[in-house]
């Protein structure tokens, strides 16, 4: 039995994980709070963490109907997030740890998304006899990047943003229409009325060899054809049809970068993880794609698209499991950690 928190962004969130069965998973989220500011308040996300830890961590183990002396491990993500956000979950469970006299684990944020498309279910349970090498696609709100997982926990970054990332695209044009934040799961509900084929915003780096992104200029884009067209915020028409517009442009990026890194190496399966996944248009377009190419397609589930401690759990079980338990209790956050830096077994 192992316990997982995380907090590394403004979800506070604490799993139980048995044998790769999610027994529970609560997440406290911070949107409200952060909403009224246009985006997450680093000072104000870590003071909310503390406050809502012990809460989040006792119900998470009444919900599992165990009691802390049976956890056989802690974890807790260490990177990459906010500095003094990360540090209110990672510091919690190395006390823990310290006091249960267990292992403490310090998990790669990144890396947890990873393997997230490989659980599912009621309740949710990782099919790691399921995985195959695939390519994967992590968008959310700080990042988006194509990581080739060539076997389990064993991975290669292709590419990732040089500037915006596809949620933060999302956001920053969704606060140009008057959207409030964050803007993803609004934009997704109002394409759905709109055409996708209104407007024509451009498609950055689409047809770039290199497997990176950029999305700074598509949101520049949005912001003069709003300034040139103002009469189009005036009906909900309008907005619906912008909304769907450049959430097209940015989902033709994202699919169709996916699939040409999976055809140009070779593999079969492709996964996708990271709040912007639960774009419904992302995950038809996905699917219908890896239809067209003859490639498999695991999402993750919506609830572990977004930051959650269940996928932290998941993966540092696994880790567990294969003795890699990093017993270090002097251990420090790391809030720049690379994917790449996260060294795997030979
Ligand atoms: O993974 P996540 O919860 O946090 C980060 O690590 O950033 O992702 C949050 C991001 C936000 O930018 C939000 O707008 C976006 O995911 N998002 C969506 C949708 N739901 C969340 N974007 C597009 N469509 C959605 N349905
Ligand atoms: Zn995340």
């Amino acid at each position: 039995m192992l316990l997982a928190l995380e907090t590394s962004c403004d979800e506070t969130s604490a799993a139980v994980i048995h044998d790769g069965r999610v027994l529970s998973s609560v997440v406290s989220s911070q949107i409200k709070l952060h909403s009224e500011y246009g985006g997450v308040v680093p000072e104000l996300a870590a003071r909310e963490h503390l406050r809502n830890l012990m809460p989040v961590t006792t119900t998470a183990l009444n919900e599992a109907g165990i009691t802390a002396d049976q956890l056989e491990a802690i974890a807790a993500t260490r990177g990459p997030g906010l500095p003094h956000a990360l540090m209110t979950g990672f510091k919690s469970a190395q006390a823990m740890a310290f006091a249960l006299r267990k292992p403490f684990l310090g998990i790669h944020h990144h890396e947890a998304h990873l393997y997230s498309p490989w659980v599912s279910g009621k309740p949710l349970a990782a099919d790691f006899s399921a995985f195959e090498p695939n390519i994967s696609l992590i968008v959310s709100g700080g990042h988006t990047m194509l990581v080739h997982v060539q076997g389990e926990l064993k991975h290669r970054v292709l590419g990732s943003t040089v500037d915006d990332a596809a949620g933060e695209c999302f956001d920053k044009t969704g606060k140009l229409i008057g959207l409030p934040y964050p803007a993803g799961p609004e934009i997704d509900r109002l394409a759905e009325k709109g055409n996708a084929k209104a407007f024509d915003f451009p498609r950055p780096m689409i047809n770039d060899p290199a497997d990176d992104f950029s999305f700074s200029g598509l949101k520049t884009s949005v912001r003069y054809f709003v300034r040139d067209n103002p009469a189009l915020l005036d009906t909900p028409q309008g907005i619906s049809d912008l909304c769907a517009s450049v959430q097209s442009a940015i989902v033709d990026v994202l699919v169709k970068k996916t699939v040409k890194a999976a055809r140009r190496l070779g593999v079969r399966c492709i996964t996708a993880s990271g709040g912007v996944t639960c774009n419904r248009a992302l995950r038809r377009e996905l699917a219908a794609a890896c239809q067209r190419n003859g490639l498999k397609l695991r999402l993750a589930e919506k609830e572990l698209c977004t930051d959650n401690a269940a996928m932290v759990g998941i993966l540092a079980e696994r880790k567990f499991r294969q003795n890699q338990a990093s017993d270090s209790l002097t251990e420090e956050i790391r809030p720049n950690w690379s994917l790449q830096e996260e060294r795997v077994p030979a």
